[in-house]
C-alpha cells in the first residue's frame, strides 16, 4: 500500500469540506494547512486537515482575519493531533467577538425603524449606512487626524 493511500486528494478535501480547491491552495500557501507530495508532485492531505479547514471556515464566519487564524492554529500542539479540548479552547476565544457582533446588530435593529421612517440614507448620519460612527460626537470630518500646524491645539479647523 502506498504511503499516501490513507490521505486525501485536494479534490476530496474540497468535496468533503465544501471549500474550493483554489482556497485550499491559498490556505496552504499561507501555512494554515499542510500536505505531502506524491512522487508525481500531487498534494495529499491527512484526514486531520479536514478539521483545520472546518476551523478556518468557521473562524472566517466569525470575522477572524487569516493572520488571527494563523496565530490561533499555531497554538495547537505540534507533538500530537489536536483533540476536542484543543479545538474548544480555540473557539472559546471567539465568544467576545460574537457577543460584540450581536450587540452591534441589536443596536442597528433598534435604530432601524427610525431610519426607514426617515428615508434620508445619509452617508454621514444614517444608522444603516454608518452604524458604528463612534466618532460622531466629536464632530464632522476626519477627527482622528493629527492637528496640522495651521490648526489649533484642539485639532479643530480654523475657518
Ligand atoms: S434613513 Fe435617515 S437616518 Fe437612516
Amino acid at each position: 500500500m502506498s504511503r499516501h493511500a490513507a490521505h486525501l486528494t485536494i479534490g476530496q478535501v474540497a468535496e468533503r469540506s465544501g471549500v474550493a480547491t483554489s482556497a485550499l491552495r491559498y490556505y496552504e500557501e499561507r501555512g494554515l494547512i499542510t500536505s505531502e507530495r506524491t512522487a508525481g508532485n500531487q498534494r495529499r492531505y491527512a484526514q486531520a486537515m479536514l478539521r483545520r479547514v472546518a476551523f478556518i471556515r468557521s473562524a472566517q464566519r466569525v470575522g477572524l482575519g487569516l493572520e488571527e487564524i494563523e496565530e490561533a492554529l499555531s497554538t495547537l500542539p505540534s507533538d500530537r493531533a489536536p483533540n476536542k479540548a484543543d479545538w474548544a479552547r480555540l473557539s472559546r476565544s471567539w465568544r467576545p467577538r460574537i457577543d460584540a457582533q450581536i450587540e452591534r446588530l441589536e443596536r442597528l435593529r433598534d435604530k432601524l425603524d427610525g431610519c426607514i421612517g426617515c428615508g434620508c440614507l445619509s452617508l454621514r448620519t444614517c444608522a444603516l449606512n454608518n452604524p458604528d460612527d463612534e466618532a460622531a460626537p466629536r464632530g464632522p470630518g476626519a477627527v482622528y487626524l493629527e492637528p496640522a500646524a495651521h490648526e489649533g491645539a484642539t485639532g479643530r479647523r480654523r475657518r
